[in-house]
Formats: structure tokens, C-alpha cells, sequence
């Protein structure tokens, strides 16, 4: 698939949105050493200095019916190419952070729209901490995969590597078994469930125990008796 590489942008993902609207591609991944502008969820900054991974996967036509799944499926994905690459093996934090010892080692922002019923144009943004050097004030909760191992990973092994994954694990989504294969190899290495979680909400927060992730993704946290579905956050319209 085409891979657009960049020394440094503002944000992969508004990068990747630019070049659909002037070549229409596809699927394609946008990749960048540097981004003087990253984006994380929730309207937070996602620090992004030389020697990290930044890249933006553009998947056009999706046939899904909940696209909310691509972001699990993602962050399975994620997991499964930083335990190829390294050998080791990290903890998925619905909806799709990646930690490694309870911190930090990579994020992914999902955006989707809908081209016609269940056609849906997704853009997985990944951020990895790898070679760079985790700000002091950051030390507790993230943490870099140079200092896991102990030496410096190639950026575009990893990449090419992670690139492999989503697609497998995206185009899996759409059938049913693939779906279900998903969320049962989801639900086995996130370790939100059966924890006491508080999810921030637009308005106000819930405390509660996470006890199941629904057929469209969504968590299912039992608070004061009463069962609430939280939805897949952060799926961004982006057109
Ligand atoms: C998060 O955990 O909050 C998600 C972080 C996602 C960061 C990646 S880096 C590549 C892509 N471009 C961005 O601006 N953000 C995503």
C-alpha cells in the first residue's frame, strides 16, 4: 500500500485527510519522524520529538456495521506487532491504550465516517514512544520501548510491522467470526475488566466496575446497581 513519509508535520492525521481529498487513494499510510502538532484523544496533545512513531492508517470502505470495533481492533493489532518486534508483552486499557507495565507505550486515536450505510472511512492514528527519551514530568505514566529493552528499535521495521497488523486485524472485522475472534482475544489482554474504572465523560464522570465489552465494543461498567454502556468514546466524525 502507498506509504507517504515526512520529515515533519503538524499531524499525520490531518495529513492523511489532506491527501484523500487531492489523490483518493484507498488505503494508505502516512508517516512522519516528527509532528510539531499531535493530536491525542480528547482534544489532548500527543508529544511527538524525533525518534518516536507517528504514522496515520487510511482505510477507505470499511463494510462494518459498528466501526467503533476498528479502534479494539487496532489496539490488538498494536499489541501484537510491539510483542514481534520486542518480545514483550503489554496490557490493553479500553478503548485502546497500550501500556507496558501500567504505562504508557502507545496511543491510538480512531476517527471514522460514514460513506453510506455501513461503509465506513476510518483513520487509525498511532503513536509509539521508541527511542526518545520520556520527559521527567511524564516518568510514572509512560514509559519508551528503548527502555524496555535497552537498545534502539528501527523505526521503519516497526512500522512496516505494525502497518501489517491493523490491515489483517481491520480487514478482519468484517465478518462475523472475524469480529468475534476480535473481541475475545480483546477481552483477554485488556485489563480493564473486572476493574473499578471512573470514565470521564462529556458531562460529569461514572464510577463503577468494568464487567464486559458489548458486540459493538462498547463497556459495560455496573455502577450503584445500574448497568451503563459506554460507548466507544472518541470516534471523531471526520466528514
Ligand atoms: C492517545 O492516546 O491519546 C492517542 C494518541 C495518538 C497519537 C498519534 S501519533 C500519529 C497520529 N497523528 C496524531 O496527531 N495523533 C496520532
Amino acid at each position: 500500500i502507498p506509504l507517504y513519509e515526512f520529515n515533519c508535520v503538524e499531524s499525520t492525521q490531518r495529513m492523511a485527510k489532506v491527501l484523500y481529498d487531492r489523490y483518493k487513494y484507498d488505503t494508505y499510510v502516512v508517516w512522519a519522524k516528527e509532528q510539531l502538532k499531535g493530536r491525542g484523544r480528547r482534544e489532548r496533545v500527543w508529544h511527538s520529538p524525533r525518534g518516536g512513531l507517528y504514522f496515520s492508517l487510511f482505510y477507505e470502505n470499511l463494510e462494518v456495521r459498528f466501526p467503533q470495533l476498528a479502534s479494539l481492533a487496532s489496539g490488538l493489532a498494536m499489541r501484537e506487532a510491539l510483542k514481534e518486534i520486542a518480545d514483550i508483552c503489554c496490557d490493553l486499557k479500553w478503548p485502546n491504550d497500550i501500556l507496558y507495565r501500567d504505562k504508557k507505550l502507545c496511543g491510538i486515536l480512531s476517527e471514522a465516517a460514514s460513506c453510506g450505510t455501513d461503509v465506513h472511512r476510518v483513520i487509525i492514528g498511532v503513536g509509539v514512544n521508541v527511542n526518545a527519551e520520556i520527559p521527567h514530568e511524564l516518568k510514572d505514566i509512560a514509559v519508551c520501548l528503548k527502555e524496555i529493552i535497552g537498545n534502539e528499535v528501527d523505526l521503519e521495521g516497526l512500522l512496516s510491522l505494525s502497518a501489517e497488523r491493523l490491515l489483517f486485524r481491520i480487514a478482519q472485522l468484517e465478518t462475523k467470526e472475524g469480529q468475534e475472534e476480535i473481541l475475545d482475544s480483546y477481552k483477554r489482554h485488556c485489563t480493564t475488566l473486572g476493574s473499578t474504572v471512573t470514565i470521564i465523560l462529556d458531562e460529569g464522570s461514572i464510577t463503577g466496575q468494568a464487567i464486559d465489552i458489548t458486540q459493538e465494543g462498547a463497556l459495560q461498567v455496573l455502577a450503584s446497581g445500574t448497568l451503563h454502556s459506554i460507548a466507544t468514546g472518541d470516534v471523531i466524525h471526520v466528514r
